[in-house]
């Protein structure tokens, strides 16, 4: 979300003459767009703003500006702690930032604008000229569910989902200008639509499905207890709808879903991984984790490793349950120790890192569909400057997982054509977190393409 809200702001501020700068010494303003989700992410944004007070100090017309969830949450807090801060803008203000950053321009005095009570933005008005390959599209915004671990609903409000024929429209805007992959976004996808009466999650799929030019959807996130049978069927009749499903489950614990707020049970979470199975055999699923939720006991936190092993997934993110102070499992009893947290991160992790591989490993000697998104970074990092014999470019199967390949070609140019296109690679090697392959050619030695 944080991704899409800061293109959004790009996309505003060109308008006003900013261009992007990949160098913040030469910035004449940097925007922190931030995070609370968990305690990690906010402690990096107040020591990325310490820094940002040296540059302060050696540039004096340099303008800072911090938005999104930390500044929703803690605006008095940043002043205290940040005096130099020109602007606070939080989650639901993104549309007023430019009139923020005249008014601070004007009176040299910090401008805040913290308002949750509007509308949050809806329509995104696009003026990049060039569109990634692979984009995201915000549904809704704003989370009703209340987990009791979850900070989102005190700082990015209530659901709200956007009109239907205003996302197709972004999106249809967004392929004119050359996106291939678009991504759903919604903190809860699954109910899009449900309070406001409008289509439902799997109809707006099946709008997107007839956009032409839109080669492949993918949606994040999914709540387990909304995940319908209409959805789960739109996998098996969507053709442009990837073969992948983000679905969080959080814990492998009854009693800790319950303390949780989740919703549903791990019987009922195994059996919606059993319909989707059943629709699609070979579809890739990731979760989301938290160990040492407060009160988790050995017994329940062996719960969670057992369901890993039922499912085997084939991606996970794990954290560390981290108190945030607006989220009711912050005055919770029985809080854990962190090195107890982090030993059973260490366990968690460790124990899927065999799945994902197992899992990688299945794709060796496969033809797999690539959507080509460009040059691989290692191509910059290495030399810079040099043209490389072996140009190494990267990608995504539907199943979400990433493949480097080599071009034996020297010239850039004639690689570019390769672009947006969907192409056949064999996979050759399984590594922990990518694949490596090689474009099938044809007899001519020309590269296919996936129909
Ligand atoms: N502590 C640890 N992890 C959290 N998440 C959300 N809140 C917390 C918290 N307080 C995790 C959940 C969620 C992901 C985006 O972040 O797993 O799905
Ligand atoms: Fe947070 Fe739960 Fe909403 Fe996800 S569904 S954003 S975890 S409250």
């Amino acid at each position: 979300m944080n991704v899409y809200d800061s293109g959004t702001i790009l996309s505003d501020l060109s308008i006003l003459g900013y261009k992007l700068t990949d160098n913040v010494k030469k910035a004449d303003l940097v925007i922190i767009n931030t995070c609370t989700i968990r305690e990690k992410a906010e402690q990096k944004a107040f020591s990325f703003l310490g820094r940002m007070a040296d540059l302060k100090n050696k540039k004096p017309g340099l303008m800072i500006a911090i938005g999104g969830c930390l500044a929703q949450q803690e605006a008095k807090n940043i002043l205290k702690r940040v005096p130099f801060v020109d602007i606070v803008f939080g989650t639901n203000v993104l549309g007023r930032l430019p009139a923020l950053i005249r008014q601070a321009e004007k009176t040299g005095e910090t401008a805040i604008d913290v308002d949750m009570s509007g509308k949050s933005r809806s329509a995104l008005t696009i003026h990049a000229k060039k569109t990634p390959i692979t984009d995201y599209v915000t549904i809704m915004r704003g989370c009703d569910n209340y987990c009791t671990y979850c900070v989102v609903p005190y700082v990015r409000g209530r659901e709200t989902s956007r009109l239907p024929e205003d996302v197709v429209n972004e999106i249809k805007i967004r392929v004119k200008k050359g996106m291939k992959e678009v991504t759903l976004l919604g903190q809860n996808v699954n109910s899009y639509g449900k309070k406001e009466g409008l289509s439902s999650f799997s109809e707006l799929l099946a709008m997107a499905n007839d956009i032409e030019g839109l080669q492949r959807i993918r949606f994040t996130t999914s709540h387990p207890k909304d995940l319908s049978l209409n959805l789960i069927h739109a996998f098996r009749d969507l053709e442009k709808l990837c073969n992948h499903i983000h679905l969080p489950i959080q814990s492998g614990s009854n009693k800790i879903l319950k303390k949780m707020n989740r919703k549903y049970t791990r019987e009922a979470y195994l059996e919606k991984i059993g319909s989707l199975r059943s629709v699609k055999p070979d579809i890739a699923i990731t979760t989301d984790m938290i160990v040492g939720f407060p009160g988790e006991a050995e017994s329940e936190f062996a719960e969670t490793l057992d369901l890993m092993k039922t499912i085997e997934f084939d991606g996970l993110f794990a954290f560390a349950y981290s108190d945030r102070q607006l989220a009711p499992a912050s005055s919770f009893n029985d809080k854990l120790e962190e090195g107890v947290k982090k030993e059973r991160l260490l366990k968690l992790l460790d124990l899927q890192k065999e799945y994902t591989r197992r899992k990688n490993k299945a794709f060796i000697n496969k033809i797999v569909t690539v959507l080509v998104e460009g040059p691989s970074k290692k191509n910059n990092s290495d030399k810079p400057n040099a043209i490389s014999q072996d140009l190494q470019w990267t990608g995504r199967t539907p199943e979400n997982k990433i493949v480097n390949f080599t071009l034996d070609r020297t010239d850039l140019s004639c690689n570019d054509h390769l672009l947006g296109k969907l192409i056949n690679v064999r996979i050759e090697k399984a590594l922990s977190n990518s694949l490596k392959g090689t474009p099938v050619t044809d007899i001519k030695g020309e590269i296919t393409y996936a129909a």
